[in-house]
């Protein structure tokens, strides 16, 4: 049954609006919830531009978009701040944007000189077009979001892959992150699998996109092993990451990403690498994506 949703703290009423990249993840929040959606009309002009109309009543509400930015990530950036606009024009009081994979933030500082801050300049697109808040999942690097022009928070989709995995049979297993900067991934995993944790030192080169790794001791000698990360990408990371393991003695190899963006052949090549399997959510839908996100992004909207 479809009802309003009333916020406990404000007694304020919230409708959806799932994003042509996140239909099916737009759906299943309000169906979690069980709270209204509002219809869409979405289409692409022959020459490629997005249209986009709100059909649904959103006169003074709280209106949530649910609208993943994974490749075609420009394509559904402007979706975004189209739907976005088009609900302020319609007259909604206050959207928050649900983006479970916010393209560009990995660039969210100058690496080389006469570089863009790309994801600041995304910031303020989506605050000129009328965002007031953002949720995002697993952001590369949470402090960029208090720069942001609206309030806006990251949430943790780990912990939802480790059960994934514990469910599978593989408590205990070895949790472990493919560089220093992911190593509270790994931490979070180990809370919930009941094992150990660790990382991997990466270096990548700037210029050429190219991953190394050092090899270090880890105590992973016969054990199972999950390598959790935020996004897979090309897979140069897993790959790298699995060499080291297979040279210290890891048993069998699993990995976990939040962000399954696996371009080109980068799932192939994992596999050919020694990994059992490769879970990712439905932050980017693909058959990878075993872990929703639905109950995880609905709690944060009551
Ligand atoms: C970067 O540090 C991220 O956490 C990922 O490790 C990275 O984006 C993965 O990219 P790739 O799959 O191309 O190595």
């Amino acid at each position: 049954m479809i009802t309003d949703l009333y916020h406990l703290n404000t007694g304020k009423k919230m409708k959806i609006i799932p994003g042509p990249a996140s239909k099916h993840l737009g759906e299943r929040i309000a169906g979690l919830l069980g709270i209204e959606m509002v219809p869409l009309v979405f289409k692409r002009h022959p020459d490629g531009e997005s249209y986009v109309r709100v059909e649904g009543k959103v006169q003074d509400e709280e209106v949530a978009i649910v609208q993943t930015t994974s490749p075609p990530q420009d394509t559904r950036l402007v979706q975004l701040a189209l739907v976005a606009d088009a609900a302020k024009r319609h007259g909604a009081k206050k959207i928050t944007a649900i983006v479970p994979y916010l393209a560009y933030a990995r660039q969210d500082r100058l690496f080389l000189k006469g570089e863009a801050i790309s994801i600041m300049t995304i910031a303020r697109m989506l605050k000129v077009a009328g965002v007031d808040n953002l949720i995002t999942v697993n952001i590369h690097e949470e402090k960029i979001l208090s720069k942001f022009p609206f309030p806006a928070r990251t949430v943790s989709a780990v912990p939802l892959l480790a059960e994934h995995f514990k469910n599978k049979g593989c408590k205990k297993a070895f949790a472990l992150a493919p560089d220093k900067g992911a190593v509270w991934l790994a931490e979070e995993a180990r809370n919930i699998l009941g094992g150990e944790s660790g990382y991997l030192e990466k270096d990548r080169d700037r210029y050429t996109g190219n991953v190394s790794m050092k090899k270090k001791l880890l105590d992973v000698k016969g054990k199972n092993v999950i390598i959790f990360d935020d996004i897979i990408s090309t897979g140069g990371t897993i790959v790298a990451a699995v060499g080291i393991l297979k040279e210290i003695g890891a048993e069998r190899i699993y990995v976990g990403c939040v962000h399954p963006l696996l371009i080109g052949d980068a799932e192939k090549r994992i596999l050919r690498s020694g990994v059992e399997v490769v879970v990712g959510t439905d932050s980017i839908p693909s058959h990878v994506s075993k872990v929703s996100l639905a109950p995880l992004l609905s709690r944060e909207l009551t």
